[in-house]
């Protein structure tokens, strides 16, 4: 049977892929927050995943508020990096894992999360810049994928504890899931950050260290908040705490932490990355 090798959350802010592409990883600004990801390389060598759920939120590029699905879960055989408007260097394509998709797709149907089935779908910054994190310097990526969408761009938006039962059904569809495949579970943007208005460039570090504490030890405590909340502490767009509390859900209840790393700022956000796996 499939098994849920770990899980790994991380900030996705577009300014890292225009800070690859144009090779800066070692200057001041940069090195403490791609340093945080060597770890994470070691980690990847050693659990090997095979495949890789992203839970991740479009910023309107394959998704628009014409039709904005809450949750969507991808079925293709390939997920092309297009760019919403940053201005970003591409990456070559993403494999998919259609058979894993379907079953996904089977699963959360059957029970009672009703998402949208995308046989074709465009991956943004999102999606593209914590792959390129996790495995840089690629031209073929070692893993498929199978791409989880959650709408964080039209309100109404999701709950929290919504998006964790989301992730919950995600685990038992990987759990059910009979082939002998190693999966890894992915989360990505956050952490507090606010890109428009009034609050434009707010960050809550207080807010960004209890999530890392709840998340590992007690996620069901961040399922209280409501969206108004988290909006409230973390921000307009630190709303996308959502993904890693959904990624959460699909690791069993008790974790270890391998690693964390926090940095302010990576652009306008708090930048946040962190690993965990079963006990
Ligand atoms: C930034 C962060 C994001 O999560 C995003 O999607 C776009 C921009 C930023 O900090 O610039
Ligand atoms: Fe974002």
């Amino acid at each position: 049977m499939a098994r849920i090798v770990g899980g790994i959350s991380t900030s996705h802010v577009p300014l890292i892929g225009k800070a690859i592409a144009e090779g800066r990883q070692a200057e001041p600004y940069w090195r403490p927050f791609f340093a945080g990801y060597e770890p994470v390389h070691e980690w990847l060598a050693k659990v090997r995943p095979d495949v890789l759920v992203m839970i991740y939120n479009d910023h309107g590029l394959n998704f628009f508020l014409d039709k904005l699905p809450t949750f969507a879960v991808g079925a293709a055989a390939e997920y092309r990096n297009a760019d919403e408007g940053w201005g970003l260097k591409l990456f070559p394509p993403f494999p998919g894992d259609q058979d894993l998709s379907w079953h996904l797709i089977e699963s959360l149907i059957a029970d009672e999360f009703d998402i949208t089935t995308c046989q074709e779908m465009l991956v943004d910054h999102a999606f593209a810049i914590p792959m390129a994190l996790m495995w840089p310097n690629t031209r073929h990526w070692p893993v498929r994928t199978v791409p989880v969408c959650i709408n964080t761009v039209q309100h109404p938006l999701p709950s929290p504890a919504r998006c964790y039962k989301l992730g919950q059904a995600i685990g038992r569809a990987i759990a059910s899931y009979p082939s002998d495949v190693r999966v890894l579970v992915v989360g990505t943007g956050g952490m507090s950050h606010q890109l428009d208005g009034q609050r434009a460039g707010f960050i809550n570090s207080e807010f960004d260290q209890l999530c890392f504490e709840k998340l590992t030890r007690d996620p069901q405590a961040l399922t209280r908040y409501s969206v108004r909340q988290l909006v409230e502490l973390a921000g307009t767009q630190g709303v996308e705490i959502l993904m890693w509390l959904a990624a959460r859900g699909a690791l069993s209840s008790s974790v270890a932490e391998v690693h964390r790393n926090y940095h302010i700022p990576i652009s306008n956000t708090a930048s946040g990355l962190l690993v965990l796996q079963p006990a």
